[in-house]
């Protein structure tokens, strides 16, 4: 499709990472020369720094088929056992949000990882007999954003463990220029390096970004995007200098606001703005702890003096 195009379909193509991929290199490598099936691979770290893409580009690279599924979409083992029972020898299942799979599930994931069969029950009461069946081996792909929500037993039943990092500015320059190329968009360098640098280290947010200020440049100019384009556009999405959004403004200023900075427990900042805690969690924190503006203490959530200074407030004496 499409969408499918935009994303990298080989390591080479894919930029950044570099650990990751050195690593992934090897082990796809090896398995290709011993014709084994890769072992299983745990990809881990905050949303949108390219997991999906990733799994897509191991089942490439090692020549087989993906299939794609979610934690919490398999709510029986039957929806478990209906995939698995699909595969063909070597296939790469794909289980996003794998922190989410139900714990009955987990059970019936461990035999599959580890000796390619599943053990199911038929039939009720006395009449029930437990049947072993073998599956073709397959390399599960799992990806979370939070490595500490799975289960030990899970997480050690992964041979490759690769944490995704945020983006320098640099790769999501690139990621900008490759992408605008696939999208036949004109872009200036310059324009791409403010993109890029309103991204929050992130792939996703970068793409999202520059699909918007296409717009612009289409209905407001000729389609090719200029620095000063660019620049007016990303005002207009009300993304700041850094990248922030109205969320993560709503977040720091309450906290400001209502809680003269801090701390604030997760759950309280939550219901204060609206939002998910879950969502402020996984999606908002990570960058902002990253840039350094919160701080996690045993107390609950703090602002640093960096917000204050973002938004050009006085730092308070405390
Ligand atoms: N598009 C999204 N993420 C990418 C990456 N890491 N490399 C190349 N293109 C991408």
């Amino acid at each position: 499709s499409f969408e499918q195009s935009l994303r990298p379909q080989t390591l080479k193509q894919y930029i950044g990472q570099d650990k990751v991929k050195e690593n992934l290199e090897i082990f796809i490598k090896a398995a290709r020369i011993r014709e084994e099936t890769l072992d299983h691979v745990l990809l881990y770290g905050p949303p949108g720094l390219g997991k999906t893409t990733l799994a897509a580009i191991i089942a490439n690279e090692m020549g087989v088929n993906i299939r794609t599924t979610a934690g919490p979409a398999i709510e029986r083992p039957g929806d478990l056992a209906a995939i698995l029972t699909a595969l063909e020898p070597g296939d790469v299942l794909f289980i996003d949000e794998i922190h989410r799979l139900p714990r009955s599930i987990e059970e019936v994931l461990y035999p599959a990882m580890e000796d390619f069969c599943l053990d199911i029950v038929i039939g009720k009461g006395p009449s029930a007999r437990s049947v072993r069946l073998d599956l073709p081996p397959f390399t599960l792909v799992g990806a979370t954003t939070r490595a500490g929500s799975l289960s030990a037993p899970l997480r050690d039943r992964f041979g490759v463990l690769s944490r995704l990092e945020y983006y320098s500015e640099e790769q999501l320059t690139d990621i900008v220029v490759r992408t605008a190329e696939v999208l036949d968009t004109g872009i200036d360098p310059k324009a791409a390096i403010e993109v890029a640098r309103r991204s929050r280290g992130t792939p996703r947010i970068a793409n999202r970004l520059l699909r918007r200020v296409r717009d612009f440049a289409q209905v407001k100019a000729d389609g090719q995007i200029g620095e000063t384009l660019a620049k007016e556009a990303l005002e207009l999405l009300q993304v700041d200098r850094l990248g922030l959004d109205h969320i993560d403004h709503k977040l720091l200023r309450g906290i400001i606001e209502k809680f003269r900075g801090g701390p604030v427990g997760l759950e309280t900042i939550a219901a204060t703005i609206g939002e998910e805690a879950h969502t402020i969690e996984d999606v908002y924190e990570p960058y902002l702890l990253q840039i350094g503006f919160l701080q996690r203490t045993p107390r609950g959530r703090i602002v640093t003096g960096l917000v204050y200074r973002h938004f050009q407030m006085e730092v308070p004496a405390d």
